[in-house]
C-alpha cells in the first residue's frame, strides 16, 4: 500500500483478513507515519520510496491511496514493474494520462481496478441488482442529492495527516479552480452510469457562477474551509438521450445546508422507482420508519430494505461507507486477480468519470452544455 492517509485507513481492513492476500509492505513519504501504520497493522516492510518498494519482487499487487496527482504516474510505474494495481479515484487528472495507464495494463495483462466507493456501497449495489432484475422497468432518470454530512464525534479510523492542503491545490487535487467538484463528481458520474446499467454520459451541463452563502466549517478531516463558489447543480444526458440525470448540492462546504443530510440517489424507471440512502445519509423514511432503500413499483406493494452494517467509521451514518464500501472494493480487486476476472470498475471507467467531470467544470465556466467526448 502506498499513501497512508484517510483512504488507506479503510483499505487496510480490506487487504487484511482477505483470503489469498497478504499485506507485506507499506510506503509513505512521512516515515514516522509509515512506521506507525506498519506497527498498528503488523505489516513487516516499511518504505519511504515507492520506487524501492516496486523493486521488491515478492510484491504482486499495489494499492495506491496517495494524493490525486500521483495516481496515474504511480499506477503506470507499478504496471511497468509488473504489478497488479488498485488505484483510488479520481483515477487521473487528465484523460490522456489515464488512457496511458489503461494501455500499460493491456500490455502487461495485469488487473487494473479503480477505487469507486459509490459503486461498492451496499445500498447502491442493491439498487443496481433490483434495476438489473427489471424491478422498475427501463431506468430513465437519476437524481442525486448531496446534503450536509455529520461527522462522528470519535471517528473509528485515523482521518489522515494534519496537512491535507494538496486537496485545495489546483494542480495536486486536479480540476483547477474546482478541486472539490473534481474530487467528488467522479463519484456522482460513476454512480449514474452504474445505475443506468452502464450507459455512458454523453453531455453535461453545470449551473455555475453560484455565490456561496454563509460558509459553515467543513468536515473535520477536510481542508475545504471556504465554500467553493459555483456548481450547485449539474445535469446530464446518457447515450440514449431519453435517459438523463441531475445532481444537486446543498451542504455546509457550499454555504447552504440541507437538513435531509448525506447523499441520496433516486432512480426512476418506466414502471417503478428506487430510492437509495447513500454516504453520510439519514432521513429516508417509509411509513414513519427509517429505511436504507425503498422500492416502489406500479401495482405492487412498496418494499423497504435496511443494511445493518454497524454504521460508518467516519460519518454519523448507518450507511457504512468508509467501513464497507472501501473494504469491499479492495476485496473485489483481490478476487479479480485470483480469478483472473475483469474488475467491475476498471481504468476505462475511471477515465470516463474524469472526462465527464472535466466537461462539467468547463460547462460551468462557459455556461453551456458540453459534449463529454
Ligand atoms: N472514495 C473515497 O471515499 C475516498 C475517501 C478518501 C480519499 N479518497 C481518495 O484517496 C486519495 C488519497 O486521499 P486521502 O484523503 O487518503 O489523502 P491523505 O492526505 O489523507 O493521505 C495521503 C498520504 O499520501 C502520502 N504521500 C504523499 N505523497 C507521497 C509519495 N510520493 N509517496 C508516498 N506517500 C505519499 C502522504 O504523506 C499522506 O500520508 C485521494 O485521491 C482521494 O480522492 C477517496
Amino acid at each position: 500500500m502506498v499513501g497512508l492517509g484517510l483512504a488507506a485507513a479503510s483499505h487496510v481492513h480490506g487487504y487484511q483478513g482477505c483470503p489469498g492476500c497478504e499485506l507485506i509492505a507499506v510506503c509513505d513519504l512521512d516515515e514516522q507515519r509509515a512506521r506507525r501504520f506498519a506497527a498498528q497493522h503488523s505489516v513487516p516492510l516499511v518504505y519511504t520510496s515507492f520506487r524501492e518498494m516496486l523493486a521488491n519482487d515478492d510484491i504482486l499487487a499495489v494499492g495506491i491511496t496517495t494524493p490525486t496527482f500521483l495516481h496515474a504516474p504511480m499506477a503506470l510505474q507499478a504496471l511497468e514493474a509488473g504489478k497488479h494495481v488498485h488505484c483510488e479515484k479520481p483515477f487521473c487528472v487528465s484523460v490522456p494520462e489515464g488512457l496511458e495507464v489503461c494501455e500499460a495494463a493491456r500490455r502487461s495483462g495485469a488487473t487494473l481496478a479503480v477505487g469507486e466507493t459509490y459503486v461498492f456501497l451496499s445500498s447502491h449495489m442493491k439498487a443496481r441488482e433490483l434495476i438489473e432484475a427489471g424491478e422498475i422497468g427501463r431506468p430513465v432518470q437519476i437524481r442525486e442529492r448531496h446534503g450536509g454530512w455529520i461527522e462522528r464525534k470519535q471517528p473509528r479510523i485515523d482521518t489522515g495527516p494534519a496537512d491535507r492542503t494538496w486537496r485545495v491545490n489546483p494542480v495536486q487535487s486536479g480540476g483547477g479552480e474546482h478541486p472539490w467538484i473534481f474530487d467528488h463528481a467522479v463519484h456522482f458520474f460513476a454512480a449514474a452510469e452504474d445505475l443506468m446499467l452502464g450507459q455512458p454520459i454523453v453531455e453535461v451541463y453545470a449551473v455555475g457562477g453560484g455565490r456561496p452563502g454563509r460558509t459553515r466549517a467543513g468536515a473535520t478531516h477536510d481542508p475545504y474551509t471556504s465554500a467553493e463558489a459555483g456548481i450547485p447543480i449539474i445535469t446530464w444526458k446518457h447515450r440514449d438521450e431519453s435517459c438523463h440525470g441531475v445532481w444537486m448540492r446543498a451542504e455546509r462546504l457550499n454555504g447552504i445546508y440541507d437538513y435531509m443530510r448525506g447523499f441520496s440517489t433516486t432512480i426512476l424507471g418506466e414502471s417503478g422507482v428506487v430510492e437509495v440512502l447513500g454516504e453520510g445519509g439519514g432521513n429516508l423514511f417509509w411509513d414513519g420508519r427509517p429505511q436504507h432503500l425503498i422500492l416502489h413499483r406500479d401495482g405492487k406493494e412498496t418494499c423497504c430494505f435496511r443494511f445493518e452494517e454497524g454504521g460508518d467509521a467516519v460519518w454519523d451514518s448507518e450507511i457504512s461507507y468508509y467501513s464497507q464500501a472501501h473494504i469491499r472494493q479492495v476485496r473485489h480487486f483481490v478476487d479479480c486477480i485470483l480469478r483472473n476476472e475483469k474488475p467491475r470498475y476498471g481504468g476505462e471507467d475511471g477515465v470516463r468519470a474524469v472526462q465527464a467531470t472535466l466537461a462539467a467544470i468547463r460547462s460551468a465556466r462557459e455556461q453551456r452544455p458540453i459534449r463529454v467526448d
